[in-house]
Order: C-alpha cells, then sequence, then structure tokens
C-alpha cells in the first residue's frame, strides 16, 4: 500500500497529435493519437513512479476518458481508485505544429461533480491505511464545496498524514484558510492570493511569511521557472536554483517538483533535501519534449550537481 496518495479532482485524458502546419479554416491532418492520463495529481503519481516510488491516484472518472485514465495508468504499474461519476472526464488537446516547432495546449472544462460524487472520493480516501502524504494537486470542478480543504484537512489530521496542495486561484485561498502543511504556488498564484500582480521574490518571501504566521500553514514553495524555488517555513529561507538549461518544453515542471518533493520527504529526507530534489526533478523535466515528466537518470544528475560545493577561486 502506497504511503502518498494523490488527488485529482478535475483528472484529464490528455491526447497529443501532431500536424504539419497549424492554419485555420483547413481540414489539417493529424497523426494517429497518443493518449496520457492527466491533471495535476495524475501527473505527480506518474512522476513519483519514475523516480522508484509509488504513489496511489485517486480521481472522480466518468465516461470513456475515465476508463481509459484508469486503463492508462494501471500500464504505467500505478494503482488507482476511480470514483464513478454521472459526467464524463474531460478530454484535453494537444497539438503540435511542425512547420513552427510550437505546442498548443488545448485545456477543457471538466464535468461537474455533484455532491454525492466528491463524498465518495473523501470516503475512499479514509478507508485507506497508512497514508502519510496527501497531494491535491490541479484545478478544481464545479460542484465541489467550498470547505472541500477543511474536510481534507481533517481527514488528513485523522491518518497523522500531510497535505500538500498545488492549486490556483479561489481553491488556493480556500486550501491556505483550511490549512495545510505545504503549498507550491508559482510567483504568479502566490501574487493572486495576495492581491498583488508583478510580485518580486524579495516581497513574495515576506507573504509566504505572512501567510504561514497567519494560517495553519507550515511550508510555502514559491517555483520561479528558470530560478528554481524558495522554500519558506517560519524560520528558514533558502532559494534553490537549477543549473542553466536549454528547456524544450515547460509542461509538466510543476508537478515533477512537487512529485519529487514527496518522493524524498516520504524516503525520510529533510525538507530543505526534498526541496533541492524537487527543483532537479522540475529541471529535468523541461528536458523533455511536449508533456513527459521528469526522468529519474535526468533528476539525479541534475541533483548531484546542485549539490557539489562551489569551486574554491
Ligand atoms: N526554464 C526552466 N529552466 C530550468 N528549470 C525550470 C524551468 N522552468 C521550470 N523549471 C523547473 O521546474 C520547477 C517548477 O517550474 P514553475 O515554477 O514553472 O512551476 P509552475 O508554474 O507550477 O509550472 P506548471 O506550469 O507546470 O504548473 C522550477 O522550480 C524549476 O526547478
Ligand atoms: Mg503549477
Amino acid at each position: 500500500m502506497a504511503t502518498i496518495v494523490t488527488i485529482t479532482f478535475n483528472p484529464a485524458l490528455d491526447k497529443s497529435v501532431s500536424v504539419p502546419e497549424l492554419i485555420s479554416e483547413r481540414k489539417l491532418k493529424c497523426s494517429v493519437p497518443v493518449y496520457e492520463p492527466g491533471g495535476g495529481g495524475i501527473n505527480v503519481a506518474r512522476a513519483i513512479k519514475k523516480l522508484g516510488g509509488d504513489a496511489l491516484a485517486l480521481y472522480p472518472g466518468g465516461g470513456y476518458a475515465g476508463t481509459k485514465i484508469g486503463e492508462l495508468l494501471n500500464s504505467e504499474g500505478i494503482q488507482s481508485i476511480a470514483v464513478p461519476i454521472e459526467g464524463n472526464t474531460r478530454e484535453n488537446l494537444i497539438v503540435t505544429d511542425q512547420a513552427a516547432g510550437k505546442q498548443y495546449l488545448f485545456d477543457m472544462p471538466g464535468p461537474f461533480i455533484t455532491a454525492a460524487e466528491w463524498h465518495q472520493c473523501l470516503t475512499e480516501l479514509g478507508k485507506l491505511d497508512d497514508v502519510k502524504y496527501i497531494v491535491v494537486s490541479g484545478s478544481m470542478p464545479a460542484g465541489l464545496p467550498g470547505d472541500i480543504f477543511a474536510r481534507l484537512n481533517r481527514v488528513a489530521a485523522l491518518k497523522n498524514a500531510r497535505l500538500i496542495v498545488d492549486t490556483s486561484g479561489e481553491a488556493l485561498l480556500q486550501a491556505v484558510k483550511a490549512g495545510a502543511y505545504l503549498i507550491k504556488p508559482n510567483l504568479k498564484e502566490l501574487g493572486h492570493l495576495a492581491h498583488e500582480e508583478g510580485l518580486d521574490p524579495t516581497s513574495a518571501v515576506k507573504i509566504a511569511r505572512q501567510l504561514i504566521s497567519e494560517n495553519d500553514l507550515q511550508v510555502v514553495i514559491v517555483s520561479l521557472g528558470s530560478l528554481g524555488a524558495m522554500m519558506v517555513t517560519t524560520d528558514t529561507f533558502i532559494l534553490v536554483s537549477p543549473p542553466k538549461i536549454e528547456p524544450k518544453s515547460t509542461v509538466g515542471a510543476g508537478d515533477s517538483l512537487v512529485a519529487g518533493i514527496v518522493h524524498y520527504l516520504s524516503s525520510g529526507k529533510s525538507l530543505q533535501e526534498s526541496v533541492q530534489f524537487g527543483v532537479a526533478c522540475g529541471s529535468a523535466a523541461t528536458l523533455n519534449p511536449g508533456t513527459e515528466l521528469c526522468r529519474k537518470a535526468d533528476a539525479e544528475s541534475i541533483y548531484q550537481s546542485m549539490r557539489k560545493p562551489a569551486p574554491v577561486l
């Protein structure tokens, strides 16, 4: 039984195709579609698997896409629990324009989740034994109650598990008020929380500290894209910088960062080491084209290079 459970309230079946050139008003011949299971928590579970760990993916699933996500997770060796829903799980479309070498991500709205359905998600979570980390990641679909994070936090407390949240907007605000062990906003998401646009890293640290002192939060990880991430707790602050990398695609970087942190934390590593490894995983994900998550070998070699002491000049 995995000690990490990821929850994806708005999962997606990601369908990737390429076209010779993206031109309007034309019938565009697409390549054979490649299907992948997606949505924040599902991606975190997949990245943890790639890193050699185990996570169980819990999500509401309905219709063809819901079934297909379960099959794909199974083929990747990832345990999952799909809570059946009346609606149809969304299918996202990812189109590569071969002429321009560009990728377009069409993000569909998810189905409405009824009260019986989200209640069932919490019930399934409650039934699991030995859970140490509950990772809630991705967007929140319509139908979820405003106190969903307070409810999740209660389940986490009963299990003596840590709640980790990576979401945005109103949902992130709710998570902060409800309390969580760790949140992972990027600068824009943190700025939105504080009603401040164009945040710089220095003011981000102040805001993160304030969030920790005013709420039941212990750790804020602010991700900074190519600059890495900052870890803020009540009494510590560190900036973790990755080596310079030529990114192929930054899709999946945030999920790989969260996966690396949770994977290391659950292996008993310190918070600081876990954040360093997470940053290495986020950066490793950018080495791969398209939606591909981090590869273990890349993550480990970036991590080692980050831990080498600076040369004495
Ligand atoms: N251009 C880049 N070069 C090197 N590393 C990167 C780059 N972009 C992202 N990363 C790595 O990925 C991590 C997460 O990236 P980012 O801050 O973009 O998260 P995010 O905004 O949540 O991303 P997402 O769009 O996946 O949700 C960073 O902390 C960093 O380690
Ligand atoms: Mg993100």
